[in-house]
């Protein structure tokens, strides 16, 4: 790998690493599925510092650079017909905005309190994708006549669409001006049985700047059940 290509891959990898690390799910057997898995330096890291958890990994990468169990080509021909049920952990480490892919996982048959870590970094010009933002009920128009406005407040934005999808909580590390985002959430059984709400937004249990501390920065009521 060039050394540019590192550099891309492992900005802000320790604190990726960190957010993997504390939250695995419990248990004596973790299986991931790693959607853009690279050279698995995240997850081989990740087993060195779980000592005596057993961590298996399916990799799935564009490029054949992955070592292991791995599936080489476009995750979106794999993840429509896969099944899902057989990992408690779901990671999508993208370089950009994982939208497609986490739209069409949270659409699947999941196993209850599967874990999926999520990597949301915003362009370098800040757009956010189109159907992304259509979901949050921003037109065609708007996101073409008014960019600067639709594209701002990035993760807040984020939170909103995860509650569209049922997701009460997540945890975050974030960089201080948020547009990067590296996400946790544990999805219950409930995830597809609630009805969207426009308005309601995950509790954040915590957010970490990257450079160290743990801060937490804002929690909200988790929404109630609506049960008819
Ligand atoms: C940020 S890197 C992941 C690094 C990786 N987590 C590691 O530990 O080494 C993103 C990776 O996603 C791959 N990728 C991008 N789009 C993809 C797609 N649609 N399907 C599969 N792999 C993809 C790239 O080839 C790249 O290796």
């Amino acid at each position: 790998m060039s050394k540019a290509a590192t550099k891309t891959d492992n900005s802000y990898f320790d604190a990726k690493v960190r957010l993997r690390l504390d939250n695995l799910p419990a248990g004596p057997e973790i299986s991931v599925l790693d959607c853009f898995a690279g050279h698995g330096l995240l997850w081989r890291a990740v087993r060195r510092r779980a000592v005596g958890r057993k961590i298996s990994v399916l990799s799935i990468d564009e490029k054949p650079q992955a070592t292991g169990l791995h599936l080489v080509g476009d995750n979106m021909k794999f993840l429509p017909t896969m099944d899902l049920t057989g990992f408690n952990v779901i990671d999508l480490d993208a370089y950009g905005i994982p939208i497609k892919q986490l739209r069409l996982i949270l659409s699947r048959p999941l196993r209850t309190g599967v874990t999926i870590f999520v990597t949301f970094i915003q362009s370098m010009f800040g757009v956010l994708p189109s159907r992304f933002l259509e979901d949050l009920g921003y037109t065609r128009r708007m996101i073409r006549r008014a960019p600067m406005l639709v594209n701002r407040n990035c993760q807040d934005k984020l939170l909103q669409w995860l509650a569209l999808y049922g997701i009460q909580s997540v945890e975050i590390y974030s960089t201080a001006d948020k547009k990067k985002t590296y996400l946790c959430m544990k999805i219950n059984k409930d995830h597809d049985q609630n009805p969207p709400d426009q308005k309601a937004k995950p509790c954040v249990i915590a957010c970490y700047i990257t450079q160290g501390k743990r801060q937490t920065i804002k929690t909200r009521p988790k929404r109630k059940k609506v049960t008819t």
